[in-house]
């Protein structure tokens, strides 16, 4: 398949000018072309098993999106100015068990895999659950584990979003109870298939960040030769 290819220094650059961005220019709109592309970047992304236990919610009602400022310490100067604002859920446990409707539908629709490598897949991940990662003790061991997987693809759109020269801001700054109650009063979630894993503001920086700061390369990576 043909790539664009990008330069190593401005795919680096892209990296340098992502930041958590606290408030956007409430003027300026990101396209329809360019949140689709984010988008993308968020449906392509890897998940385990590839059960892609996400949904991206993109929340763009005002009175909505204040309702949920109520219980967003995190985002109050971003909820009111950002272009785009998605709230990140993720399937609950009871909906990621091997014969749920979620799991079949991915095996059997998405995947497509004839019938005999669908049953190997159900009890490796039966396996994964239960013994592997021993996932089973509580519910919210599942849906963190799902969360990991909607991390993925909220890192993969924030730096799809910095290669388009949009800015960002990853949200976890919430109450999530309060968060789940909203959006399923909204009709926007059914607790017993999702909870929200975390948030994202999307739009234009109206101020120059601080210079980053990051550990050193050599205090986070350990090489074993
Ligand atoms: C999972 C996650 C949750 C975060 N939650 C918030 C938040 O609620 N509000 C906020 O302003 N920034 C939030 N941040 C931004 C971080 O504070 C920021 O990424 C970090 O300080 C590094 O700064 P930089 O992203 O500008 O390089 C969050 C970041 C991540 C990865």
């Amino acid at each position: 398949m043909e790539t664009t290819r990008l330069t190593k220094d401005e795919i680096t650059a892209a990296y340098q000018f992502r930041h958590a961005t606290k408030i956007f220019d409430p003027a300026r709109k990101i396209s329809d072309e360019d949140f689709d592309f984010i988008l993308e970047a968020g449906r392509l992304s890897p998940s385990s098993f590839g059960f892609e236990p996400w949904r991206f919610v993109v929340v763009q009602n005002e009175a909505v999106r204040e309702r949920i400022r109520g219980a967003a310490w995190g985002a109050q100067r971003s909820l009111p100015t950002a272009s785009h604002f998605i709230v990140f859920l993720t399937r609950t446990a009871p909906s990621l068990l091997p014969d749920s409707p979620h799991i079949t539908h991915m095996i059997e629709q998405i995947q497509q895999l004839p019938p005999e490598v669908a049953a190997g897949k159900r009890q490796a991940y039966q396996n994964f659950l239960e013994s592997d990662f021993r996932l089973l003790g509580d519910d919210r061991y599942v849906f963190e584990w799902a969360s990991r997987q909607t991390y993925i693809a909220l890192g993969n759109m924030l730096t799809a979003a910095s290669l388009i020269g949009i800015d960002s801001c990853p949200i976890e700054g919430f109450v999530l109870d309060d968060l789940n109650r909203i959006l399923a009063e909204e009709g926007i979630l059914d607790p017993e298939q999702f909870s929200v894993s975390a948030m994202a503001a999307f739009g234009y920086r109206v101020q120059e960040p601080r210079a980053k700061t990051r550990r050193s390369i050599d205090s986070v990576v350990q090489w074993v030769r």
